[in-house]
């Protein structure tokens, strides 16, 4: 075990991201899908993890009929939510494909338990011009309304919007502060994000991530391995390869797509999932010139199964997760990676105790095989807490993965 010199602003954004995400993402996970009366133990499925439709209290027996089976009453749904997600008959009848004549546009299955959120969502002209309700509409996201339903609207835009920087000078520039819709965040221009981890208090996450002249400069970049670290970087990680074969893969809240970029530059094409939690990720990584995706980590990926040839994830998947959910994200991970395809679980920050009775166990249950595994104390908030990272690099195997 070494011990890693982590900066302090690492445990208050992890502090951060836990406050933030567990507030929003928790509660909807043991109010529905996930039992847990701890976050940290590995629920095996029982009858307590089965989703029970239960009707919002608005709801409750509007139907009048008492049967738990009837869908949740759509009194209350906002008329756009029904035009979009009721069953669209197909103009030209059986589609064999569908195996029907009817189509069911999907949306997150928990957006019907926030009738209230969702009518002021679904709430626009028609045709017109959409709400600027970015942060209302993140907020209903991670709340299990996931995918969001779509809208007959055109969504807030700048209003003085310019062309990005051309390829390669936009990967390492600041963009033009126009290129954001800054209404749902606490900066209203890049220069306050870029200061905000040297002038700002509180927890933010990704704090100091947009200043792209800071630690962003050197993560993973380094040429020389140090044996036993915690940051393996992108050149030894991809030298356990042969040459050229790693091209295509995803990055797991990403920040702001520094890795996408360094693969960029290798001709290795990452597309990085972000939230915009409390700064437009989305909009700073597509001006950079890769590509984001607006998913959270519940979402299952959307990818085909045995296609990615890397997934990389950094200080996201961690004990803040329910580990039930952290079991199926694993999995997932595996479904998308090829054979032979690399996941690189990069700073998995848990307690001691827990990695051993938690998440060793069920990171071995998915059936990678371990190229890399180094466990190191993270001490700079005291060693009695006893707490840890886990850098990893873990390789599906390419024959018999299944
Ligand atoms: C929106 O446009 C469609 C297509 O032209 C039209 O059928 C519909 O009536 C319009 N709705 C409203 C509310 O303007
Ligand atoms: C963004 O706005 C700030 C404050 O007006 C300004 O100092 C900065 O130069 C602007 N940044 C860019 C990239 O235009
Ligand atoms: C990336 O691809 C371009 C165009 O094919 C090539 O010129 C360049 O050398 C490649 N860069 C690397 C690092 O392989």
């Amino acid at each position: 075990m070494d011990s890693p010199n982590q900066p302090k602003s690492l445990s208050t954004n992890l502090f951060y991201l836990f406050l933030l995400l567990s507030t929003n993402l928790l509660t909807l996970f043991i109010s529905s899908t996930f039992y847990s009366s701890s976050s940290c133990s590995l629920n095996p499925i029982s009858s307590t993890t089965t989703f029970t439709k239960r009707r919002s209290p608005s709801t409750t027996d509007s139907d009048g009929t008492g049967n738990p089976d009837t869908p949740q009453a759509t009194i209350d749904l906002p008329s756009e939510f029904l035009a979009f997600s009721s069953g669209q008959v197909l103009p030209l009848g059986f589609n064999t494909n569908f195996d029907s004549d009817t189509f069911y546009p999907p949306v997150g299955q928990a957006c019907t338990r926030f009738p209230d959120e969702l009518s002021r969502f679904m709430s626009y002209k028609v045709n017109g011009s959409c709400p600027d309700d970015e942060l209302f509409a993140q907020k209903l996201l991670l709340k299990g309304c996931e995918p969001l339903p779509r809208r007959r609207c055109r969504p807030a835009a700048q209003p003085d919007y310019v062309e990005p920087y051309p390829l390669p000078t936009s990967l390492w520039t600041t963009p033009p502060n126009s290129s954001v819709v800054w209404t749902a965040y606490t900066c209203k221009v890049y220069t306050c994000l870029i200061n905000r981890g040297k002038t700002q208090k509180g927890f933010d996450d990704c704090k100091d991530c947009f200043d792209l002249h800071g630690r962003e400069q050197n993560r993973w970049a380094s040429r020389q391995t140090i044996e036993g670290s915690l940051d393996f970087t992108i050149d030894e990680v991809l030298a356990t390869k042969k040459p050229g074969t790693i091209r295509i893969g995803l990055d797991i809240g990403g920040g702001v797509a520094t890795f996408a970029v360094r693969m960029r530059e290798r001709n290795i094409t990452i597309i990085t999932t972000s939230m915009n939690l409390n700064g437009p990720f989305n909009n700073f990584i597509a001006s950079r010139g890769v590509m984001p995706l607006y998913i959270s980590i519940s979402q299952r990926l959307p990818f085909f199964d045995n296609t990615l040839d890397i997934v990389h994830s950094m200080h996201v998947l961690s004990n803040w997760i329910p580990s039930t959910l952290l079991h199926f994200l694993m999995f997932d991970i595996y479904r998308v990676l090829r054979p032979g395809g690399l996941f690189w679980l990069d700073h998995f920050f848990c307690v001691e105790d827990q990695f051993l009775d938690v998440y060793k166990p069920l990171i071995e249950s998915i059936g990678f095989i371990k190229l890399k595994w180094v466990v190191g104390k993270k001490l700079d908030r005291g060693a009695e807490l006893r707490e840890m990272y886990l850098s990893a690099l873990l390789e599906k195997p390419l024959k018999n993965s299944w």
